[in-house]
């Protein structure tokens, strides 16, 4: 038993794959778990007791859809009991105020609810749905109405960028106290899409200028978080804050992953909450120990500086851009492969969109 592993932070906690929305940037793998693989109510409250005794904080409660589960109040019931700070991540479609108020009286800490643009049509379109933008702004209204605090998360590319001071614009009007200003970031569904998604430098610069003012003008109304597209970066993010060390997600069928396109790395193996306990799992998976810490790294990043900064980028985009998910990610500028990915986001920018590929449950 290796007890020396600090403990997680964040547990997220993807209640279900089934979704009413199609995005084609969804975080979710390509195979999605069906609703009869989803774990019982019986099975996420031990998950829920094992991730409080492991240390972990807070929960997020996401999907795919978390409102399709009945569940759910009983779930962030047994997380406020155990103490853990619980936030729900949705969609908001199916949203009613007497639910938003249940979520609540259940002890919910806080909703985070996507946006996918300002204008009904485009809502729709990258949604792959009817209605959306309606329905979100009407979420919006309940969730606030039952005190809760609010998030909008606006995922933004090359078809929605345009839109960013009405999305600033509608986060206010929607009484949120943050906006998740965050560009695609290309795994899964995403990757699949990314010649659809991907903007140009431009775009990007515009973006970051009128993030930059709307920090400076807002200052105590409303925080804006900000992710850079990888694929314009000189430097890696420090993805999932490092392999590993402070979060790690359970998928509706019990999986336990270190992050949520962790088994695009095929090599690997996961351990399920099914057979192991999460204490367990944590500490003693080979998958969650194959690429923690530093000593895994090669050159450039084992010799480098920033290695316990950025914990040598992203293993999935590694894998996904290089083929080798231990190589150094080629967002990092010191990567051989780096100048490749630039290539490819201007190449992809510079052609015209291609139709999506939605994300479906077959
Ligand atoms: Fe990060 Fe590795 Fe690049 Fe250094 S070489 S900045 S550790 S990705
Ligand atoms: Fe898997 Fe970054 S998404 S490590």
């Amino acid at each position: 038993m290796n007890e020396a592993v600090a403990p997680p932070m964040g547990m997220l906690a993807e209640l279900t794959h089934r979704c009413p929305l199609a995005c084609p940037y969804c975080s979710n793998p390509l195979t999605l778990q069906q609703a009869a693989n989803e774990l019982d109510t019986t099975t996420w409250l031990r998950v829920l007791d094992e991730a409080a005794g492991l240390g972990v904080l807070q929960v997020h409660f996401s999907g795919g859809e978390p409102l399709v589960r009945t569940d759910l109040e009983t779930l962030i019931a047994h997380a406020a009991k155990r103490g853990l700070y619980s936030n729900l991540i949705t969609s908001g479609m199916t949203m009613t105020a007497a639910r938003a108020r249940a979520l609540a009286d259940a002890g919910l800490d806080h909703a985070q609810l996507s946006l996918q643009d300002t204008e009904a049509e485009g809502a729709d379109y990258f949604a792959g749905s009817k209605h959306s933008l309606a329905k979100k702004q009407a979420a919006a209204a309940m969730l606030r109405e039952a005190e809760l605090p609010l998030t909008i998360n606006a995922v933004m590319h090359r078809g929605n960028l345009a839109h960013l001071e009405a999305m600033i614009d509608m986060a206010l009007a929607l009484d949120a106290g943050r906006l998740e200003v965050a560009h695609v970031q290309y795994y899964g569904w995403a990757l699949r899409n990314r010649a659809a998604l991907m903007p140009t430098r431009a775009q990007i610069d515009v973006a970051t200028e009128i993030v930059t003012a709307a920090r400076a003008r807002l200052s105590g109304r409303l925080v804006i978080d900000y992710v850079v597209p990888d694929y314009y970066a000189s430097r890696p993010k420090a993805c999932m804050g490092g392999w590993a060390r402070r979060f790690f997600n359970v998928d509706p069928a019990g999986n336990v992953l270190p992050c949520h396109a962790a088994q695009t790395i095929t090599s690997l193996h996961f351990d399920t909450v099914r057979e192991k306990s999460l204490g367990d799992i944590w500490r003693n998976s080979a998958a969650f120990n194959q690429f923690r810490g530093t000593d895994w790294m090669p050159e450039p990043c084992q010799g480098c500086e920033r290695r316990e900064i950025d914990w040598g980028g992203c293993r999935c985009q590694a894998l996904a851009l290089t083929g080798d998910a231990a190589a150094t990610d080629p967002a990092c500028g010191l990567s051989p492969q780096h100048a490749m990915m630039h290539e490819i986001a201007v190449a992809e920018a510079a052609a015209p969109a291609p139709e999506f590929i939605y994300r479906r449950m077959r």
